[in-house]
């Protein structure tokens, strides 16, 4: 039998691209649709070298419908991940209506081409951050979703368009991942994430400090009622979460229905376990300097992953070490991205 395809939609950014590999290699044949605005097409080679085959990109934007017409009739999909969208908390409190036209109509664009063309698989890459400011942690799925900004809203319009849609048309075969904190690079230290500008998040940050692009880290306050003051999350190793994707796709293709499942470890760390742990991963000590509280910032909070566990027999298997071990790689080796 010819191996299915599958539209990544994001394909080319950083979880998209490792869910092409780990998709290789259960295979799939995963096919990029990405309007590459933070991402790089040369990550193909890359991807070449992992898996032995270069994925076919598709450059164009997720709201584009005659594009999506094109591409969902001309061949046959399987299924959909849907990653494509914007990310940055700050940007869509500035810019809302970029932020929902991208994430929200883009999504909706999306289905309703996938309606027209029959393909009725869809993953979809939601945030813990729907949840917004926890009342306790580890949070269950069933936790009420509190968004804080427009960039989660935008996730949870989506997950509740798409379980409006499951719940009208049942065919549909639906996952709405919520991911804690991805972290980490596939490690071959081949791929991984290279944000534009400066990072605003932990990882990326620390790398850059570690590899001498950055002077030292500022953490964003060390006076919060976690056990060393410093801010605790639940970060998941990208190539976890990107099996993640495969065993939702699996579960998908075995029943109809919708499925909104947490993907994450089920433990947090704090801002200096992360920093020990990338210290030793690097094999230097991080300048790191206490600043203020960052507006906005929840002060911990980590997920339950075990109905992932039951529904998906899917679990987070790297721990931190790995995570750091496996982006310092990376970052050292590709200081610039996937720029020469
Ligand atoms: P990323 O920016 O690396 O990847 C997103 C990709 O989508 C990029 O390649 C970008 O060029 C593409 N894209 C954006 N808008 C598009 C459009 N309209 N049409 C076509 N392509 C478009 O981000 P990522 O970290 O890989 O995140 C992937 C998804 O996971 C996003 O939807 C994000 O909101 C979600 N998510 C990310 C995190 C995180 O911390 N990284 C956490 C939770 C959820
Ligand atoms: N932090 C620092 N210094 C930095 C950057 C971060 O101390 O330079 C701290 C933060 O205060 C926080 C922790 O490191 O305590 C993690 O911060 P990140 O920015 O890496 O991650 P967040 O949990 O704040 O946010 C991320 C994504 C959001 C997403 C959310 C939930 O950036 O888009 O996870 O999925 F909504």
């Amino acid at each position: 039998m010819a191996s299915p395809h599958v539209l990544v939609t994001g394909g080319a950014g950083f979880i998209g691209s490792h869910t092409c590999v780990a998709l290789a290699e259960a295979g799939y044949v995963p096919v990029i649709l990405d309007n590459l605005c933070n991402s790089d097409a040369r990550v193909r080679e890359r991807l070449q070298r992992i898996t032995g085959s270069t994925p076919r990109l598709i450059e164009g934007d997720v709201r584009d419908r005659a594009l999506l017409d094109r591409v969902l009739g001309s061949e046959a999909f399987s299924a959909v991940i849907h990653f494509a969208g914007v990310k940055a908390v700050g940007d869509s409190v500035a810019d809302p209506l970029g932020y929902y036209d991208n994430n929200v109509h883009g999504s909706l664009v999306l289905a309703s081409a996938m309606r027209q063309a029959g393909v009725r698989t869809l993953i979809f890459s939601s945030s813990a951050t729907v949840y917004g400011e926890p009342d306790h942690s580890p949070i269950p799925e069933s936790a009420p979703c509190r968004p804080a900004n427009p960039y989660g809203r935008s996730k949870r319009m989506v997950e509740e368009a798409l379980a409006d849609l499951q719940q009208s048309e049942p065919g549909w075969r639906i996952a709405l991942l919520r991911y804690f904190n991805p972290v980490g690079a596939h490690e071959s230290g081949l791929i991984g994430e290279h944000p534009q500008g400066k990072p605003n998040n932990l990882m990326p940050f620390v790398c850059q400090v570690a590899v001498g692009l950055r002077e030292k880290l500022v953490i964003h306050g060390d006076d919060y009622p976690t056990p060393d003051g410093t801010g605790v999350r639940d970060y998941v190793h990208v190539m976890d979460l990107a099996e993640g994707h495969v065993a939702a796709l699996r579960h998908a293709e075995r029943q109809p229905g919708l499925a909104t499942l947490n993907l994450g470890t089920g433990r947090g760390a704090s801002v200096l376990e992360v920093v020990r742990a990338f210290e030793r991963a690097c094999g230097r000590p991080l300048p790191c300097e206490v600043g203020p509280r960052r507006p906005g910032d929840v002060p911990a909070y980590w997920g339950d992953p075990s109905l992932a566990q039951a529904t998906l027999g899917w679990r987070a298997r790297r721990g931190l070490d790995q995570m750091c071990a496996d982006s310092w790689r990376w970052q050292q080796g590709n200081p610039n991205g996937y720029a020469p």
